[in-house]
């Protein structure tokens, strides 16, 4: 410690002091957690970022200081200097990591008065969040959060120290720049110079870093921050970080493995945690199939399973339809949950699966000797006995059934999968289960638009074997696109790349741009492709959310400093805010909108 003030220098953060120090005379500078008064000694328990110590203050040793102690209010900045003394036995506090000491004051500077806080300063407060967040500055003095901010800078610092080993070079990309592919509505900054011209803040570096490859560097990593007017998500946030890469001369394996010893060193340094790699590789269609997500959480089971070859010629016509129609009907065997759920908690499942666009769920309760379902009168005992079998149902279990396209099926069984692990507590969030889902499809249909759009970004390449498929059915095409998954959470994703210019124009023509359009909107990396181009390929991760779940919490913004709401404002800056009309002059706009 080197601060000095007054002429007090600090020596030490509070919690860095243990029973070594004792007879050592230190100088301490924290905020008070609390003081309490003993008739004759004070105690004052001081808080800095590392921790909590106490502060005594006796009357009998020295009256004027003791006199100065008994001003000290909650939240007071103070300069101390004492003594470290061993705690009587009894006296020892087991919920401190001081607890066995306490620093003997010989002077006292009171550095900064406080006035009482709109809350107190306590670990895992339950303070309404909107207050908290009009106050952060005080919300991050709390124990929990300063962890949190102290476990995302070691994260970067790892990541920093980890890609530099492997030879990447942090190149900054800017911030004021054109409109990106990523697929989210642009943050636009008007131009002052070019009138009626607009800036877009980058949803991401994707088409920098592509152009760092044509430049050479070879190996690009940046710490950055990307902006998207996106609907906000407790995982979502319209400013976020990624830890965004790109590698020339590579395959999807080279990218997986140079990030699974990036994962590997990350979990181990900073969480002392030792990961398996390689991780799991799944396929999307699979994802999809089995966990109707392609972001699995594979941390528990109940996977879905396909049983529109058993029910596509029963009774039940909302079955026989979705079959007909190309859809499906799949089921989940919510193991247990016959016994343990009631009516009413299985109508709640019902009214779940219809937020995902359901239009209903079928179930099952199977008990010892018989069955309890609305659908017994559909089905004839065989095809019963070949559904329960197919589950694997055994006494107790509950079978939740939905038929619809299959986009419906997945999402809305793959949610009630998730609603049924956070019901049946199953969802450990100290144990880490990663897995890389791969072969996305290039193409999504946009049944909005009529028509296909890059699931990924334009720029993603087809795998070899799938490129004859462009021209006969795009919708099967498989990309060279793979995103890592933690505990059902997209951490990150990426791909190689289209370095082939003809095959990138049949892309945009796929994709519905004239060759105009492309140009008008990419042309600048067309052009750089012109002239040499290695192939590369890489991905990002978004970094909050990466520390969001090293920290266990489920809520971005616990590791986000000064985030923004759900409306995407901040409570605490109030921003966005209205401007003066001189400014919107200066930039020749004009808004109907009066502040
Ligand atoms: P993508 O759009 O998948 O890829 O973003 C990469 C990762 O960034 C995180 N992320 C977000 N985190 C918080 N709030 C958001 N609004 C948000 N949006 C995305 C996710 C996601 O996995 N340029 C490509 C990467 C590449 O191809 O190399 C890209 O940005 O964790």
């Amino acid at each position: 410690m080197g601060e000095s003030i007054y002429g007090m220098k600090r020596t030490h953060r509070c919690a860095e002091l243990g029973l070594e120090n004792v007879g050592e005379t230190v100088t301490l500078m924290g905020w008070t957690q609390r003081r309490r008064d003993l008739g004759g000694l004070i105690f004052v328990w001081l808080r800095d970022r590392s921790g909590i110590i106490q502060v005594v203050f006796d009357s009998s040793s020295n009256k004027e200081l003791f006199e100065k102690a008994s001003g000290i209010r909650s939240e007071y900045v103070l300069a101390v200097v004492g003594e470290v003394a061993k705690r009587a036995p009894e006296a020892v506090n087991s919920k401190l990591k001081t607890g066995e000491i306490e620093v003997l004051a010989k002077e006292l500077r009171i550095l900064s008065t406080a006035e009482t806080p709109p809350f107190s300063i306590e670990e895992d407060s339950d303070v309404n969040e909107v207050l908290k967040l009009k106050y952060r500055y005080l919300d991050l003095r709390r124990p929990d959060m300063q962890r949190n901010f102290i476990l995302r800078h070691k994260v970067a610092k790892v990541a920093r120290d980890y890609f530099d080993e492997k030879g990447f070079l942090e190149i900054e990309t800017p911030m004021l720049t054109k409109s990106t592919p990523e697929g989210a509505r642009d943050y636009l900054v008007p131009s002052r110079v070019h009138p009626g011209k607009f800036f877009a803040l980058p949803q991401s570096p994707q088409l920098f870093k592509q152009l760092l490859m044509v430049s050479g560097f070879d190996r690009y990593i940046q710490i950055v921050k990307c902006f998207r007017d996106e609907d906000l998500r407790a995982d979502r946030q319209p400013e976020f970080t990624q830890i965004d890469l790109e590698m020339s001369f590579v395959n999807v394996d080279d990218v997986i493995e140079v990030n699974e010893g990036f994962i590997k060193r990350l979990f181990k340094q900073v969480l002392g945690i030792e990961l398996e790699t390689p991780f799991l590789r799944m396929p999307y269609r699979e994802a999809m199939d089995r966990f109707g997500s392609d972001k699995p959480d594979i941390r528990f089971g109940m996977e879905l399973v396909n049983v529109s070859d058993i029910v596509k010629d029963c009774d039940f016509k909302v079955f026989t339809d979705a079959v007909a129609n190309g859809g499906s009907v799949r089921a989940i065997n919510a193991k247990g949950c016959g016994d343990k759920f009631s009516r009413k908690d299985i109508d709640k499942l019902v009214d779940f699966v219809k937020t995902y666009k359901a239009k209903g769920m079928a179930w099952i309760t199977v008990g010892e000797n018989d069955i309890k379902s609305s659908l017994t009168k559909f089905f004839t005992p065989e095809k019963m006995k070949a559904l329960l079998e197919r589950m694997e149902a055994e006494p107790g279990d509950l079978i939740c059934l939905v038929a619809d396209k299959n986009e419906i099926v997945y999402d809305a069984l793959g949610q009630l999968r998730l609603e049924l692990a956070r019901k049946l507590d199953l969802l450990n969030k100290d144990e880490f289960k990663f897995l890389w889902v791969t072969e996305f499809p290039l193409y999504e249909y946009d049944e909005e638009e009529k028509r296909w759009v890059a699931k990924h970004h334009p720029f993603t390449s087809p795998m070899d074997e799938d490129i004859p498929l462009l021209d006969t059915d795009p919708g099967k095409v498989r990309a060279k696109a793979y995103d890592i998954v933690l505990n059902g959470v997209e951490l990150g994703g990426g791909s190689i790349r289209i370095h082939d210019q003809d095959l990138q124009s049949k892309m945009f023509e796929l994709l519905g741009f004239t060759k105009e359009q492309a140009w008008e909107r990419f042309g600048f990396l067309l052009e750089a492709f012109k002239y040499g181009t290695p192939p590369h390929g890489g991905m990002a991760y978004g970094l909050d959310r990466l520390v969001m779940l090293m920290a266990g919490t489920s809520n971005i913004r616990d590791v986000i400093a000064f985030p923004k709401v759900q409306n995407s404002s901040c409570l605490m800056t109030n921003a966005p805010d209205f401007v003066d009309d001189r400014q919107l002059e200066e930039l020749h706009i004009k808004t109907d909108i009066k502040g």
